[in-house]
């Protein structure tokens, strides 16, 4: 069955932001179904759903993501396909709009998994992006609310998770040949150290996917995912226990919990298209639509 999973973040958004959130998974989920339903491929419509995200301006991703502690965005995205366990990441770039699009290009034009910084930037170029003017990127309601906790002592991270906005988007499709995608695309956490690499651009962390199991995306605080490496651990779930997507996106945000005190969410589709979510904040924006659906299902 061919289906399309999206997320735009878990956290505690606000009623006032609701809207927002909604529509931009709403449109996200509608492109990548334009492409999938008339045959496209899974890694298309992925990278195509992440791209309306990380342009909308609403989440921590693209434009409109959070500042790191001296105030700039450094940017985090990943990407695999499930057929030969192909796959590209990127971190820390500053001029990039689409980084789920760089990571595609590391993905099927490079001998390289991870790129980072300038190095990812100069890849780019080499590759046919344009690079943009950072300041394209930041948004004045990020720099205020950067200003906001940056004057601050004792912010951290995980703090920063819990009481501020952690809008990393991602997008799980299986299209007609069964072949999955997986991406996901952030900014990372509020106030970040300079050079922090989160959970999104690290494969079996933020991303991953298996044809014949399924595909996982993560958001949340990255760091407690990176130590259970938490897309590969509901993976391995679904492997070992009848491959159901709900039963695995419900344990992986248990364990997290259980052995790190973590919060976030996952989305997960399984080999058959079958749709999975779970999370431990108080919301989580996400949409999915399926071949047994007339239209999406979108909530926050
Ligand atoms: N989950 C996104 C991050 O922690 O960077």
């Amino acid at each position: 069955m061919v289906s399309l999973i999206v997320h735009g973040g878990a956290w505690n958004i606000p009623d006032a932001l609701l809207g927002a959130h909604r529509d931009g998974c709403a449109s996200a989920v509608g492109k990548g179904w334009g492409i999938l339903s008339s045959g496209g491929t899974a890694v298309d419509a992925v990278e195509q759903a992440i791209r309306v995200m990380e342009a909308e301006g609403t989440f921590d991703a693209g434009r409109g993501s959070h500042l790191n502690a001296d105030g700039h965005v450094e940017l985090d995205a990943s990407i695999m396909e499930g057929r030969s366990y192909r796959c590209g990441a990127v971190a820390a770039v500053r001029r990039v709009l689409h980084p789920i699009t760089l990571a595609r290009k590391i993905m099927e034009e490079s001998e390289h998994i991870l790129l980072v910084g300038p190095g990812a930037e100069r890849f780019a170029v080499s590759a046919g992006m344009t690079l943009c003017k950072e300041s394209d990127l930041v948004m004045e309601r990020e720099r205020a609310l950067w200003k906001s906790v940056n004057a601050k002592s004792g912010f951290t991270a995980k703090h920063a998770f819990s009481k501020h906005p952690g809008d990393t988007v991602g997008a799980v499709a299986i299209d007609r040949s069964g072949n999955i995608c997986v991406g996901t695309s952030t900014g990372g956490t509020l106030n970040k150290y300079p050079g922090r690499v989160g959970d999104s651009p690290l494969i079996g962390c933020g991303s991953y996917a298996e044809n014949g199991i399924g595909g996982v995306s993560t958001t949340g605080w990255g760091e407690g995912m990176i130590k259970i490496v938490l897309a590969k651990t509901i993976i391995d779930h679904m492997e070992e226990n009848g491959k159901d997507p709900q039963k695995a996106a419900d344990y992986g945000i248990d364990i997290l919990h259980k052995k790190v005190d973590g919060k976030g969410g996952v989305i997960v589709l399984n080999h058959e298209g079958r749709v999975g979510f779970a999370f431990s904040t108080p919301r989580m924006a996400f949409a999915y639509m399926t071949q047994e659906m007339n239209e999406p299902r979108v909530e926050v």
